[in-house]
């Protein structure tokens, strides 16, 4: 961890375009994440403390960050009226007047950018001694973001917003990605000197290049090639694509390390993720939130995980069968259209088809857990009502309602007994 580094998340915006009423731009979700807790999860790393800007439905972020990540030092800092990129970044001043490191600032609606790629731009900046970086990239339709302006030499001039643009700067295919670099002490009047002097009559963060090139600092633009990675959400349009990429990195991470997806175009699995080697997952899995698979599985097709999801080596979890918060043991099946939540399985269990586990008590609306433990066998079409236990080899008749614990090593079934009326069809149809 860069012990000199702080990240300013900006999370304040309204995001309009994205037209949602409910949900704030930078908690809407990409497979069970959302988009400020991949950038948050991508600095954690590599910064001591986390400021995220907040403003437009600040409780609903605000209640985000502190029951996902204060425990890594993040905190939220309100920005009320929100007057623009410059004006938010200049929220923190007053928790940074004696501050002598780097400020990493990023946007809560740029999603795709990676630690690795942080980690380039971090020591360009400091291999150059820059004062002031940011990251830049080529875009083949830069419509909507802001340019970088160079000189007959190549520097960096400013950054002009697509909406102060004149028609030869709208050529620029140069972006600003939104991520910046500062040597905080050398940087921080900069907000004392920002101007809303522009179309949108705020106050522009990318004013700062121009301001810091007045000052004599070394300001430089970082351009990278993994151009992907800078694709900000402004709109649900974004959203789609952006998970389509995300999706899709995933998945050949996953083939590099060994694990078999046979239909990479129908599968989905999300970043926090952990899948074992030679574990196969077959077409139309969705994997969302974290989990973690061990070795050997077969998943799918069509299963459906929906995090929180432990499993051991070598366990088949087969056709339309959810699993939500459990943990399966070892060498376990599921094999076919079940509902297991809230649950542990031991190892060596065997799960009929339709088999469910009945968590959720929609009164009280209080979860609980089944347990079942190694060796346990379960009929098909069998309902579990949680909270139950079956202890170690225990086996349940198909069809059952099970309701108490059953012991080690018994049969339990519930069901009535099969009558057979001879002949009753023929006498029916006479
Ligand atoms: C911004 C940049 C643009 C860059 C693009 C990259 C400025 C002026 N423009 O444009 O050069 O190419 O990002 O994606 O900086 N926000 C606040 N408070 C505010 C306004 C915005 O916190 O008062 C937050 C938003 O929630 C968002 C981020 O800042 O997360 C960027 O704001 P947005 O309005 O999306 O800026 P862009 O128009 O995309
Ligand atoms: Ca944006």
């Amino acid at each position: 961890m860069n012990k000199n580094m702080k990240a300013v998340i900006l999370a304040a915006g309204k995001g309009t375009r994205m037209k949602s009423e409910t949900t704030p731009k930078v908690l809407h979700e990409i497979m069970g994440k959302s988009l400020l807790g991949y950038v948050i999860d991508n600095v954690k790393n590599i910064t001591d403390e986390q400021f995220v800007i907040v403003g437009h439905q600040a409780e609903k972020v605000e209640e985000f960050v502190k029951s996902k990540y204060s425990e890594i030092g993040a905190k939220t800092v309100i920005q009320s009226p929100q007057l623009g990129t410059g004006h938010a970044v200049s929220m923190v001043c007053p928790f940074l007047e004696n501050y002598e490191g780097q400020i990493l600032i990023l946007c809560g609606d740029t999603p795709l950018i990676q630690e690795k790629t942080l980690n380039e731009f971090i020591k360009f900046h400091n291999d150059i001694n820059s004062d002031i970086t940011v990251m830049s990239t080529l875009f083949e339709n830069p419509t909507g973001y802001g340019r970088i302006i160079r000189d007959q030499d190549k520097h960096l001039k400013c950054i002009v917003e697509e909406k102060d643009a004149d028609d030869n700067q709208k050529k620029v295919k140069e972006v600003n990605a939104g991520i910046y670099l500062l040597n905080w002490a050398k940087v921080k009047d900069v907000f004392k000197d920002l101007k809303p002097n522009n179309a949108q009559g705020e106050y522009y963060l990318t004013d700062i290049i121009f301001w810091g090139i007045e000052k004599k600092l070394n300001v430089n633009a970082c351009m990278i090639d993994v151009v992907e990675e800078i694709y900000g959400i402004n709109s649900r349009q974004n959203l789609a694509v952006a998970t389509k990429i995300m999706n899709k990195r995933k998945l050949n991470n996953l083939m590099s390390e060994g694990v078999t997806i046979v239909d990479p175009d129908s599968t989905w699995i999300s970043e926090d993720t952990i899948i074992g080697q030679d574990t196969i997952i077959y077409p139309s899995t969705y994997i969302e939130g974290k989990n973690v698979i061990g070795k050997n599985c077969k998943i799918g097709p069509c299963a459906h995980l929906r995090g929180g999801v432990e499993v051991l080596d070598n366990v088949k979890l087969g056709n339309f069968v959810e699993v939500k918060k459990s943990k399966i043991s070892s060498n376990t099946n599921v094999g076919h259209l079940s509902y297991i939540g809230d649950s542990e399985l031991g190892s060596f269990v065997n799960i009929g088809a339709g088999t469910i586990t009945a968590n959720y008590d929609p009164l009280s609306k209080i979860k609980s857990k089944t347990t079942l433990k190694d060796n346990v066998k379960i009929g098909s079409n069998t309902v579990l009502v949680a909270p139950v236990t079956v202890e170690e080899g225990a086996n349940i008749g198909a069809g059952s309602v099970i309701t108490k614990n059953i012991e080690p090593w018994a049969l339990a079934l519930t069901r009535s007994p099969l009558k057979i009326l001879s002949d009753w069809v023929k006498k029916k149809i006479k």
